[in-house]
């Protein structure tokens, strides 16, 4: 696993609750119910670390946990369709966007896409948000185990054809399945290969 323990560190419902940018940080982006919460499990080995749900909307904080002392992971609120009262869901997306523009020490954002699904317009709009503001992402297609490797190298063509757009983009992708564990290692490598 990580070198140095994982442990929750707080939940942030404004900018002025994050903590002190005093160490690297990678966020865990992408559509409500894209699996972001499961991967972090995943990615930790921590089965309950993060909160997870089959209820789009699940996560509504900006949720701070330690990789041993050097580095943050970061899981947020997801974007578009949520269960959840409507002047709620604009509250954490403006917060997101803040975040997602606003923070200095975010050395990368993994963007998850559904495998089955490949990026949709709300994708492009906070990719197009992260190349304005200058934030490196990498893509990362997830829940993998519900296709069959025909279609996700058709997702894979696909996704890597529209990502030509975004100048933010880090071209590698990871295909992952918090499920199943298959792109874990690979992620959690690039994950601590970040300096
Ligand atoms: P919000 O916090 O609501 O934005 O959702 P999220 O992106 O954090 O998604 P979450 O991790 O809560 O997962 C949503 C649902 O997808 C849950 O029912 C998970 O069990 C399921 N799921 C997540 N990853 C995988 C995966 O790799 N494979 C399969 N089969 N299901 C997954
Ligand atoms: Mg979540």
């Amino acid at each position: 696993l990580f070198a140095g323990e994982v442990t929750f560190l707080k939940g942030v419902v404004a900018m002025s609750g994050l903590p002190p940018a005093d160490r690297l940080e990678v966020c865990f982006a992408g559509r409500s119910n894209v699996g972001k919460s499961s991967l972090i499990n995943a990615l930790t080995g921590r089965k309950a670390l993060a909160r997870t749900s089959n209820t789009p909307g699940r996560t509504q904080e900006i949720n701070y946990f330690c990789l041993g002392e050097d580095r943050y992971l970061v899981d947020v609120p997801g974007y578009g369709f949520a269960e959840a009262p409507v002047a709620v869901v604009q509250k954490w997306q403006a917060l997101l966007k803040a975040y997602l523009t606003g923070r200095p020490t975010l050395r990368r954002a993994f963007v998850l896409i559904d495998a089955r699904h490949g990026i949709k317009a709300v994708d492009h709009e906070i990719m197009s948000l992260l190349d304005t503001a200058a934030v490196t992402f990498q893509v990362v297609l997830t829940k993998a185990d519900k296709i069959k490797t025909a279609e996700q190298d058709k997702t894979l063509a696909q996704v890597r054809k529209e990502l030509a757009r975004h100048p933010a983009a880090f071209p590698e992708l990871l295909l992952t399945s918090s499920a199943k564990g298959d792109g874990i290692e690979t992620l959690r490598a690039t994950v601590a290969g970040l300096v």
